[in-house]
């Protein structure tokens, strides 16, 4: 399907034709985001996936996930014939000039990513190619995958051409549509100059920006996948533990954040200290990482220390409301505010809410939640919560009120009714959404993370 010229912002963005016959396979959260943002950029996409409900819902413009903005730059693509949907993944592979893999890499329970559905695909690609094809890893694969890709392309392929490229998104979840238009850098990992430049091609509308290319050998670009977010997770783990230090010599961590992060070569970002990392990416990334070093010989050591010191952070704010109920939660009624990983998501894959919601429920602790978003998701973790519709039918007659994600809803809420509605006016903030002097003189005994002489006692 040709699409026709588009006028953006009063900016022609288009080429008269699109840039590069796209597929895409795999329609989870990397894969739809990628194949919409690649159609905007002006290539022809198909997304295929073996979920026939998910192709045909898509179809009918309903986006399986909650992520801002995916759902207009889906529709409009759609409209504008640049992106279509299909469970015919042979037809999918002989139209597509590129392929990118996005399927999922489940980690094992050893923490090693399992490369299954991968392999799966490179194995159709390598039965169903009929002429050259660039072969683009986008899922987070261990360092090496590459190489296994391109050994199953030619060991089994049909004698036409395919190269392996390696290019690792940085989207975060929430923002990922701007993450993908205005990212940092764009990553390619490719074995010739050829298939860099097929890479520069797709990507076209981002050299206009002056956004930043690397372009280097394969494996360095799936290392530079997970040493970022390998970084990245280290970086709040240090401002945890610092938070933790906080609390013991009366410092404010939000205060020695922004001394530490106005130095340019620290920088303010990931410096927020809070209930430790979640989320699809970091959890699994890191303990990847881990496994990945182990393997190859070595003991990755701060990778190691990064995931211990986030369950035991995930633990510590157990104890911090078990304290700030007096010592005992059994028999009390816990609200909380939040239960996604981070904000503006429904995803609840290694949320911090399911270690503190689970650890008070084994204490006898009674739960009442809210979330704007991740209700759905989190039915099937948790048993026996009350799930409220708004932050007040949440406080209602409960003896503590938890922040745990920082939503904007949860920044400007009605104190006056949240205090009238608690049974004790008990608030522990883990999100340090709110400022301890303003809670104070509302009337409420307030906790906080790193943010007090001790963050057991009120601040
Ligand atoms: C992360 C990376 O930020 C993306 O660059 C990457 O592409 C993505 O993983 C991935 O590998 O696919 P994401 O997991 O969506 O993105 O979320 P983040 O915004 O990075 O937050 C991760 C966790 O760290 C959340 O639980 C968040 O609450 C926590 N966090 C983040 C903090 O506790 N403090 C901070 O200062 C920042």
């Amino acid at each position: 399907m040709r699409a026709a010229p588009a006028v953006r912002g009063g900016h022609r963005f288009l080429p008269e034709e699109p840039r590069v016959d796209i597929a895409v396979i795999g329609t989870g959260y990397v894969g739809l985001v990628t194949g919409a943002g690649l159609a905007d950029f002006g290539n022809d996409v198909i997304c295929v996936d073996i979920d026939v409900n998910k192709i045909e819902a898509l179809r009918k413009g309903v986006i399986p996930i909650y992520e801002p903005g995916l759902d207009k730059i889906v529709s409009k693509n759609v409209a504008e014939g640049r992106l279509r949907f299909t469970t015919d993944l042979p037809d999918a592979i002989r139209s597509a000039r590129a392929i990118f893999i996005a399927v999922g890499t489940p980690p094992r329970p050893d923490g090693s990513a399992d490369l299954r559905f991968v392999e799966e695909v490179a194995r159709q690609i390598a039965k169903h190619m009929n002429g050259p094809k660039l072969v683009i890893t986008k899922s987070t694969v261990p360092i090496g995958t590459g190489r296994l890709i391109d050994e199953i392309l030619h060991a089994t392929g049909n004698g036409h051409k395919a190269a392996v490229v390696s290019n690792p998104e940085f989207l975060r979840e929430g923002s990922a549509i701007e993450d993908f238009m205005k990212p940092d850098r764009v990553v390619i990992g490719a074995s010739d100059p050829q298939s860099a430049e097929m890479m520069k091609e797709i990507y076209a509308p981002l050299h206009s920006l002056e956004i930043p290319f690397v372009v280097t050998n394969v494996e360095s670009a799936e290392l530079i996948k997970y040493a970022a977010n390998g970084f990245l997770a280290t970086k709040i783990t240090f401002i945890n533990e610092i938070a933790v230090i906080c609390e013991e010599v009366g410092a404010n961590v939000q205060d020695v954040a922004l001394g530490m992060g106005l130095d340019t070569r620290i920088g303010p970002k990931f410096l927020q200290a809070g209930p430790g990392f979640g989320g699809s990416c970091f959890p699994k990334d890191t303990s990847a990482m881990a496994d990945i070093s182990r393997r190859h010989g070595y003991e990755f050591q701060i990778m190691e220390a990064v995931l211990r010191v986030n369950d035991d952070i995930k633990q510590r704010m157990v104890v911090k409301i078990v304290d700030a109920l007096g010592g005992e939660v059994l028999g009390k009624t816990v609200a909380i505010l939040g239960l996604a990983f981070k904000p503006e998501t429904d995803d609840m894959r290694d949320s911090p809410t399911i270690p503190i919601i689970k650890g008070l429920q084994e204490k006898g602790a009674t739960i009442r939640a809210y979330d704007p978003q991740a209700v759905a998701n989190s039915k099937a973790i948790f048993d026996g919560v009350t799930y409220c519709e708004d932050p007040y039918e949440t406080a209602d007659g409960a003896d503590a009120l938890v922040i745990a994600t920082e939503w904007n809803a949860f920044r400007a809420l009605n104190l006056t009714r949240i205090k009238g509605a608690l049974r004790k006016p008990v608030v522990i903030d883990l999100r340090n959404v709110y400022e301890p002097n303003r809670m104070r003189s509302e009337g409420f005994e307030y906790y906080s993370v790193g943010r007090s002489a001790d963050g057991r006692k009120k601040v």
